[in-house]
């Protein structure tokens, strides 16, 4: 379906047209003055200086163009020159009608499937799931869901890090606190065990204590260097180890991400791209893009027109010794010969962005990737804690991921029952949704390149732009439209027509819901999920003013009774739609 503020527009490009003018001052905006109009043109201001004419002459001439048209209501010529629209009724409950019957709600799929590529979550392995990694795997899964709603071939990586002095500094700090484990002895050659001689609580306490002491012990930290580089080039034993510590934490991931209805196409991590690295670096080498600076092996990416320092791309450090660029260069060669994609978006750390641009100069540069290939860096900003620092534990730890979705389930739980007799185990899973609704719109409602502050207090509170107001929304359509069941009894239920309506309450809602295919796009596009959080949180407002103000389950003229529920059941359908893309669901009462 076309979009409602382009079909708007469209008439005024052909006013503009047969008045003499070009059709693009024919543009259309919403209103800045909503108590006067809906919608506003200010394209005769522009025309003006051009055709030397008075900006409300030109205005006048296209209102006098279009007076007959059915669109419109209401449609002036006010000084100086803006055009003032407001749509007739008609006009308004025909679309929403036909979205009512579209497929997705007139939101079409593209007719060109790019193959798209999103590199999101990151978290490292051995590493216990920190909220570091919260933002990239809530963003990563909003943009996967709207970009497959819009019809795109979406191909979402997990991207684990595997591959650094992690490893080796775990495999260490196992050789010291377990030496007589065989995958220490040099010369065994038999079988290892299918079982880790570890837990995940285990690791998991086990890097950061490696990492604290190999900070004050530089022969340990040495020890960890020379362990990661006997993993990296064969060591049958820290292999297996490795084999371990990847198998425990990717079932602990993948636990930890459903839970947050997370979830990735591929499992694939940094170690899976190191089988491409020694042929690129032939292929930079042989076609001359790289330099020797100090001992290691780069290449320039600055370009004339920068106007900030950046600096070469590093490939290999003066020791030989592969790093984080490597790899990422690597797994671009990996990904291209595995999914030939169009675009490739990363979803991590903003800090991490001058790193990214080195990145993606130098794969273009050298051809690695073929030009067509759009290369994407969405850098989120740091979730922070109420003194504006990043979030931490109340000991000032960094904070487990688990725990802070069991503390926000805790305090939903507690806020359910304090209001209402329930069942241990539906308000537990009530709380289960309603918690992560409260996790993810809080993060999501924010511009991803924003910092923003985690509050639990505001984050739960049913009201205002939260997560669990928008459930509140829901669950309150789905009372009415059971109540409105139970009372027809078995009249069937005639949904689909909405009637014009003259109620401005009704009108505002109308209009807001009309904006679906307009809001869904523009997210896309700009990788911006917080525009379908505004868009929601506005229908929201909207709907709930109008149930203020109008009384539906005891409407006595059933034409506009059955017009109304026509309308919230569309409602219901674009905003449990709108939360399916963001990421999380509404239960059927909280
Ligand atoms: N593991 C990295 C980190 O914790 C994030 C990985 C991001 N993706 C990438 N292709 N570099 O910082």
């Amino acid at each position: 379906m076309k979009k409602l503020i382009d079909m708007i527009a469209e008439e005024l490009m052909q006013a503009f047209e047969k008045n003499g003018y070009e059709g693009k001052y024919g543009m259309v905006t919403l209103s800045n003055r909503p108590d006067l109009c809906q919608y506003q043109c200010n394209g005769a201001l522009a025309a003006a200086k051009l055709y030397k004419k008075a900006p409300v002459m030109i205005a006048s001439e296209i209102v006098e163009s279009v007076k007959d048209s059915r669109t419109f209501d209401k449609i002036e010529a006010i000084m100086p020159g803006f055009i003032n629209i407001t749509l007739t009724p008609a006009y308004i409950a025909d679309y929403l009608n036909e979205m009512s019957h579209a497929d997705q709600y007139g939101c079409e799929k593209t007719k060109n499937p790019k193959t798209i590529i999103l590199d999101y979550g990151g978290p490292n392995i051995a590493k216990p799931l920190h909220v570091g990694h919260l933002r990239s795997a809530v963003i990563g899964e909003s943009i996967k869901r709207i970009s497959r709603y819009l019809g795109y071939k979406v191909i979402g990586d997990v991207h684990l890090g595997d591959w650094g002095l992690q490893m080796g500094l775990i495999i260490t700090e196992l050789k010291k606190r377990k030496p007589d484990l065989v995958y220490f002895d040099e010369n065994y050659t038999g079988e290892y065990s299918r079982e880790a001689p570890f837990t995940i609580s285990e690791l998991e306490e086990i890097y950061p204590a490696a990492n604290e002491y190999s900070k004050t012990h530089p022969e340990y930290k040495e020890e960890a260097k020379n362990a990661t580089y006997l993993l990296q080039n064969g060591n049958r034993g820290y292999a297996a180890l490795w084999n371990h510590i990847l198998n425990i934490s990717v079932t602990d991931l993948k636990k930890n991400y459903d839970k947050l209805n997370i979830s990735f196409d591929l499992w694939k991590k940094e170690s899976d791209a190191q089988a491409y690295i020694p042929d690129m670096i032939a292929y930079l080498k042989e076609n001359n893009y790289t330099r020797i600076s100090e001992g290691a092996l780069v290449v320039d990416v600055k370009e004339d027109t920068d106007t900030k320092e950046i600096p070469p791309c590093m490939i290999l450090k003066s020791d030989g010794a592969t790093l984080y660029n490597t790899t990422d260069l690597a797994t671009m060669v990996e990904r291209r010969k595995l999914f030939d994609p169009d675009a490739i978006t990363y979803i991590v750390d903003k800090r991490q962005e001058l790193y990214f641009e080195t990145v993606f100069r130098c794969a273009k540069k050298t051809k690695l990737l073929d030009e067509k290939v759009r290369l994407t860096f969405l850098g989120f900003g740091t979730m922070n804690g109420k003194d504006g620092k990043p979030f931490k534990t109340r000991e000032g730890g960094v904070m487990r991921l688990e725990d802070l979705i069991q503390s926000i389930n805790d305090a939903v739980y507690d806020k359910i029952m304090e209001n209402r007799q329930m069942s241990e185990e539906e308000a537990r899973s009530i709380a289960g949704k309603v918690g992560l609704a409260a996790l993810k719109y809080g993060d999501l409602s924010n511009q991803a390149s924003k910092d923003y502050i985690f509050d639990m207090d505001r984050f739960i509170s049913f009201e205002g732009n939260t997560g669990p107001y928008i459930l509140y929304t829901i669950v309150r359509i789905k009372s009415i439209l059971m109540k409105y069941r139970e009372l027809a009894g078995k009249e069937p239920i005639n949904t689909g027509r909405i009637l014009p309506s003259d109620i401005p309450g009704e009108v505002s809602l109308m209009l807001e819901v009309s904006k679906f295919n307009e809001v869904i796009e523009f997210s896309f596009k700009e990788n911006a999920p917080h525009k379908i959080c505004q868009y929601i949180y506005d229908i929201a407002n909207a709907f709930n003013r109008f149930y203020h103000e109008n009384k539906i389950i005891a409407q006595e003229d059933k034409l506009k009774q059955q017009s109304w529920i026509s309308l919230i059941t569309l409602i219901q359908g674009i905003l449990e739609t709108c939360i399916d893309l963001l990421g999380f669901e509404a239960p059927d009462r909280m």
